[in-house]
Formats: structure tokens, C-alpha cells, sequence
């Protein structure tokens, strides 16, 4: 995916995601960060609150837009779904990792500009929640199954751990590293068990770095978003 493969800046490479409970809080947090982060997240907190409406506006004005609605239905309603989705004019757009939604997601998409973005493995689980939910594979060996059918579905990147960049290269060279489960040196953690600092997301191989909390949870967003862009550039990303 050119917008992602090739090197971009520093803050190209930073994803904000806009994870707060109204478009109103969403419009503030993102007329903060304009500029200083290159792409916005909008994910089921804000869509559901009418966000979409935001992405279709933030979209115009040009700026990059992630909806990360992690798709998953039968085949037509992935497919009329992301059909809808293109006419929002989002850039990204996240599916989970099952072959047969990422192929309808793919085949939806056409010849349009949009990115589709598999999820691997929530960076939130960790063995035992996967061996709750019935997946008794090792996380490396679901990762690197998601990985190599997302590429076969011709998608451009995966969701993954920092952690797990270097393991989605290995098996599937063509796709993109998006990391969230960032957190900067002396931030909490949350529940992001398999979490890294921008600096080692970079050197581990992430193309883009999903930030959450670590920005929304800032008394000033705008400048928690320029130290990870630091730090990202400190690290040659
Ligand atoms: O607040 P925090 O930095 O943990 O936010 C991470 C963001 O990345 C959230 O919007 C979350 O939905 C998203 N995400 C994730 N793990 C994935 C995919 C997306 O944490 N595997």
C-alpha cells in the first residue's frame, strides 16, 4: 500500500484514534491534533454516536480517515457494507482476519483508492482469552495464518502487536504493520498486554502506530501527539 510501504513522515506514520463519547469532544480532539498526526481512527465509540458524519468531513477536507469498524457477516454484507463505506471517503478501513470476509471486503472495493486492513489478533488478548474463545492455536501461529490470507485476499496491511511486525513480514512481505498497543515510556498500560514504546513499535518494523489513550487521555493531546511523533523520527521512522 503506497501510502504506507514507502517511508512517509515521521507523522505520517501516527494514527490518533478519536476514541471519545461525542462528535462534539471528536471535533475538538481532532481540531487539536490537525497537523500534527496523519491519520484520525474512528472506531465503534464515536461512529455509534454519529461519527460518521465527522469522517465524512474530516475526509473532505483531506485529511486521511481510519474507520476501524472490524468488519465480520456473511459475504453480501460485508461486501454492501463496504460498499457504503466508500462513499464516506475514508482512507482505511479494518476487517477481521477470516478469509472469507477479507475476499468480499476486497472484491467490494474495486478499483477504489481504499485501504483494507485485517485484523490479526487483538493486541488485547493474550493465550488464555484466546483458549476462552475456543482458538487453542499459539497467538504466533494465528497471526501468521490471518497474515498470509489477508495477503491472498489482497489486502494492504494487518493489525498486529509491535511485537508481531516482523513475524507478518516474514510470511506475507507485501502487507503493512499497523501497531496499536502503544504506549510511550511511563504510560499506563490499560489492557494492551502486548504493548511497546513508539520507538521500539518502530525499530520492531510497524509501519503505523494506532495511539489511544496515551493522546485522548493527555491533558494537551496536541503535544502528547508531537513527543510520539519525537519519538518515532528519534528512531528512523
Ligand atoms: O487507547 P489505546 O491506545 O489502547 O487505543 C488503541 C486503539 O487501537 C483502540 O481504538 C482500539 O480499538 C484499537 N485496536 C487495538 N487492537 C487491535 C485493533 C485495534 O487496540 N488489534
Amino acid at each position: 500500500m503506497e501510502e504506507i510501504a514507502v517511508p512517509v513522515s515521521a507523522r505520517g506514520r501516527l494514527i490518533a484514534a478519536l476514541d471519545v463519547p461525542t462528535v462534539a469532544d471528536a471535533e475538538r480532539l481532532a481540531a487539536a491534533l490537525k497537523g500534527e498526526v496523519g491519520v484520525f481512527k474512528i472506531g465503534y465509540q464515536l461512529a455509534f454516536a454519529g461519527g460518521l458524519g465527522l469522517a465524512r468531513e474530516l475526509a473532505e477536507e483531506g485529511e486521511a480517515v481510519f474507520l476501524d469498524l472490524k468488519l465480520l457477516d456473511i459475504d453480501n454484507t460485508v461486501a454492501k457494507g463496504v460498499e457504503s463505506v466508500l462513499g464516506l471517503g475514508a482512507r482505511y478501513l479494518t476487517v477481521h482476519g477470516y478469509p472469507h470476509a477479507m475476499r468480499a471486503a476486497a472484491a467490494a472495493r474495486g478499483a477504489s483508492p481504499l485501504k483494507l486492513i485485517a485484523i490479526g489478533v487483538l493486541t488485547s488478548l493474550d493465550a488464555a482469552e484466546l483458549a476462552a474463545a475456543g482458538y487453542d492455536r499459539p497467538i504466533d501461529e494465528l497471526i501468521r495464518l490471518r497474515s498470509r490470507a489477508a495477503a491472498a485476499a489482497g489486502f494492504d496491511a494487518v493489525v498486529c502487536a509491535p511485537g508481531e511486525a516482523a513475524l507478518v513480514k516474514a510470511v506475507a512481505p507485501s502487507l503493512a504493520a499497523v501497531t496499536p498497543g502503544i504506549r510511550p515510556a511511563g504510560s499506563d498500560r490499560a489492557e494492551q498486554k502486548r504493548a511497546a514504546t513508539p520507538a521500539d513499535a518502530i525499530r520492531a518494523g510497524a509501519d503505523l502506530l494506532v495511539v489511544g489513550r496515551p493522546i485522548t487521555g493527555a491533558p494537551d493531546p496536541r503535544s502528547a501527539a508531537r513527543a510520539i511523533v519525537d519519538e518515532i523520527a528519534a528512531a528512523g521512522g
